[in-house]
C-alpha cells in the first residue's frame, strides 16, 4: 500500500525552489532526499509531513489528498500517523527521559516499548534529566519518543547530523527495523551518502538559486 504519493509537486518562495517532484513511498520502504544546503529538502519534508501547505501538485498521505483534509483531520494525522525527527531534538529539558517518552505514549494511548528502550541503550537513563545526557543520547531519546507512538510514516530531517558515524548507523538500524516490523515507511533527508544508499530510492535535489 502506498503511504505517501507525491505527484508533480512544485514549490516557490520568492524564486522557484523545486519543480515536478514525484515519488511513491510504500509500506516497509524508505526514500532518501539528498542535495546541497538550500536546495529545498526540508521544505519537501515539511510539505509531506503537513507542516507546510503544498502550492501545486498532489500529495496523498495514507491515501488522503492533503488539499481535501480539514485542519482537524490534519491534526489527527499529525498526532496519530506521522512521526517527525529533526536534527535538533525538541525534548522537554526540565523533564527526565522517562517523562519525555511517556508523554508521547499518553498522547497516543500506546505503551512505552521496553525493547525499543533497550535497543537504543537508554533504558538505564530513564531518570536522567535531558540536560544530563550527551548529544547522542538526547537524539536517541527523541527518536525513541517518536517511535513510541507507532507512526505509519516517519519523516526524518538529518536525524543523525549531530551523531558520530557509529551511533548514526545504530540509530538508522533501529529506524529501518521499525519500518519493516510495523509496515511503516521512512522519508529521510540526509547529507550522508552512505546512509542514503541504505534506502530503497534516492531523490537528488539540485541547487536552483545562484548563491
Ligand atoms: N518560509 C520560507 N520563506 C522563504 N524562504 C524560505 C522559507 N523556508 C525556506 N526558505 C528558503 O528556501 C530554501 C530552501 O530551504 P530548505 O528547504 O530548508 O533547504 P535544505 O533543507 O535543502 O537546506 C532556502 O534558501 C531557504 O532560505
Ligand atoms: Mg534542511
Amino acid at each position: 500500500m502506498s503511504l505517501l504519493h507525491v505527484q508533480n509537486l512544485s514549490h516557490s518562495f520568492d524564486y522557484p525552489l523545486f519543480e515536478d517532484v514525484s515519488f511513491d513511498l510504500a509500506e516497509q520502504k524508505s526514500i532518501a532526499v539528498v542535495g546541497v544546503s538550500g536546495s529545498g529538502k526540508s521544505t519537501l519534508l515539511h510539505i509531506c509531513a503537513t507542516l507546510l501547505k503544498p502550492q501545486s501538485g498532489d500529495v496523498k498521505l495514507l491515501g488522503k489528498n492533503l488539499y481535501s483534509l480539514s485542519d482537524n483531520e490534519i491534526l489527527k494525522i499529525r498526532r496519530e500517523d506521522i512521526g517527525i525527527v529533526f536534527q535538533s531534538h525538541y525534548l522537554f529539558k526540565g523533564f527526565n527521559t522517562f517523562e519525555n517518552i511517556e508523554l508521547a505514549t499518553l498522547l497516543n494511548d500506546t505503551r512505552m516499548d521496553s525493547t525499543l528502550l533497550k535497543k537504543f541503550g537508554i533504558e538505564t537513563l530513564l531518570d536522567k534529566k535531558i540536560g544530563e545526557l550527551s548529544g547522542g543520547q538526547q537524539q536517541r531519546v527523541s527518536i525513541a519518543r517518536v517511535l513510541s507512538k507507532k507512526p505509519k510514516i516517519l519523516f526524518a530531517d538529518e536525524p543523525t547530523g549531530n551523531l558520530d558515524s557509529k551511533t548514526a548507523n545504530e540509530v538508522m538500524d533501529v529506524l529501518f527495523e521499525y519500518i519493516e516490523n510495523n509496515n511503516a515507511a521512512l522519508l529521510l533527508v540526509t547529507h550522508d551518502l552512505k546512509l542514503a544508499q541504505r534506502c530503497n530510492a534516492i531523490i537528488e535535489f539540485k541547487a536552483k538559486k545562484e548563491l
